[in-house]
C-alpha cells in the first residue's frame, strides 16, 4: 500500500493484516431492506498491525486522526470493544494505516473491521472473520447489510442481498471517477433517517427503495451484457432515488452535474450519502471528468473496481 507507515518500534508487532475498501455503484440504502446492490472492491486498504500489553486495549489510525481506548464511548472506542470481544483477544494496542478517506462511503470502516480482525485472529476461518468484522462495523452502522465486509472479504465485483450473501460477478473491471464532497457523515445516522423517513412519509421512500432495488437488477443485468449506457441511466435513476429518501446533498448534486456536463454516462452519490463521495461512469472521458470536477475545486480521482481479489 503507497501511504502506509510502520507503527513505531514494530519488532514485537503482529505480521500485518489488511482489508480493503469498497465502492457501491447501485442499491445503497435499499440493501439494508433486503434488495439487490452492486459493489466493486477497490484497490485502497487499511493496514493494521498489534502489540500485546499490559494496560488497557488502543486503537491508533493517524491517517484518520483517531486515538481512542477500549474504555471510551465514542463510535471507535465502542467499535474497539465490539472486536475485541468477538475476537476474545487479550490487551493489544493496534495501530491502523490507511489510504481510505474516512467517512466518505468508500468503505472505510468495514476495511478498518476486517483488518482488525484478521490481525486478533490470524488463523480463525473467513466466516470467523465476517462475524468478529461484523460485530465492529455494528457500532459504525445502523442494521449493517453486510456488504460493505463482504466485499471487503472477497475483492472483486460481486451483487449482494442480504438473504443470498455475496455472489462475485465474472465481469471486466470497471473504471470509475470518485468526487470527493470533503463532508464527512455517519452512516449509522443516514441510515436511522432512512427508517424514520420510512414510516413518517406516504410510501414515497418505500418506493424509491424499492425503485433503486430493480435498478440495481437492471444495471447487473446491463454490465453483464457490456451496455454501458443503461448501466449509467441506472446510476442517475438511483441518484434522484437518493434524494427523495434524504440523502442527497447540495454538494453531491453539484458534482453529479459537472460529471454529466464532461460527458459521463451516469452519475450518483455512493454509500450513505449525506456528504461522501460521488462516482461518474465515463468509460473513455475519466480524465475529461476529473479535469472538469478540477475546475470546479471538486477533489476527484480514478480508480478500477473489482481489479482486487
Ligand atoms: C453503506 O456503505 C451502505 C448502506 O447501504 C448501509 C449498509 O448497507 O449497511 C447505506
Amino acid at each position: 500500500m503507497p501511504s502506509a507507515s510502520e507503527p513505531p518500534g514494530n519488532s514485537t508487532h503482529t505480521a500485518p493484516a489488511s482489508a480493503g475498501g469498497k465502492i457501491i455503484v447501485l442499491g445503497e440504502h435499499a440493501v439494508v431492506y433486503g434488495h439487490t446492490a452492486l459493489a466493486g472492491a477497490i484497490d485502497r486498504v487499511v493496514r493494521c498491525q498489534a502489540k500485546p500489553t499490559d494496560g488497557l486495549s488502543t486503537l491508533s489510525i493517524p491517517a484518520w486522526k483517531i486515538e481512542v481506548s477500549v474504555t471510551d464511548e465514542d463510535t471507535p472506542g465502542k467499535a474497539l470493544r465490539a472486536l475485541l470481544l468477538a475476537a476474545r483477544a487479550d490487551s493489544v494496542a493496534l495501530h491502523a494505516d490507511s489510504n481510505i478517506p474516512p467517512a466518505a462511503g468508500l468503505g472505510s470502516s468495514a476495511a478498518l473491521c476486517l483488518a482488525v480482525a484478521r490481525c486478533l485472529a490470524p488463523d480463525a476461518s473467513p466466516e470467523e472473520h465476517r462475524a468478529i468484522a461484523g460485530a465492529g462495523e455494528a457500532q459504525f452502522h445502523d442494521r449493517p447489510s453486510g456488504i460493505d465486509v463482504a466485499l471487503s472479504q472477497c475483492g472483486g465485483m460481486a451483487r449482494y442481498d442480504r438473504l443470498g450473501g455475496l455472489v462475485p460477478l465474472n465481469v471486466p473491471p470497471l473504471s470509475l471517477v470518485v468526487g470527493l464532497s470533503g463532508v464527512q457523515r455517519s452512516t449509522a445516522v443516514q441510515v436511522a433517517n432512512v427508517a424514520s423517513k420510512m414510516t413518517s412519509d406516504q410510501g414515497q421512500t418505500a418506493t424509491a427503495i424499492a425503485e433503486m432495488g430493480d435498478r440495481a437488477k437492471e444495471g447487473i443485468a446491463a454490465l453483464r451484457n457490456g451496455d454501458m449506457e443503461t448501466l449509467g441511466r441506472c446510476m442517475s435513476a438511483c441518484h434522484e432515488a437518493l434524494g427523495i429518501i434524504g440523502v442527497g446533498l447540495p454538494r453531491l448534486d453539484a458534482m453529479v452535474e459537472v460529471a454529466m456536463d464532461a460527458g459521463a454516462l451516469g452519475a450518483k452519490l455512493t454509500g450513505a450519502g449525506g456528504g461522501g463521495a460521488m462516482i461518474a461512469l465515463a468509460p473513455g472521458r475519466e480524465f475529461e471528468v476529473c479535469a472538469a470536477l478540477g475546475a470546479e475545486n471538486f477533489e476527484s480521482f480514478v480508480t478500477t473496481l473489482g481489479a482486487t481479489t
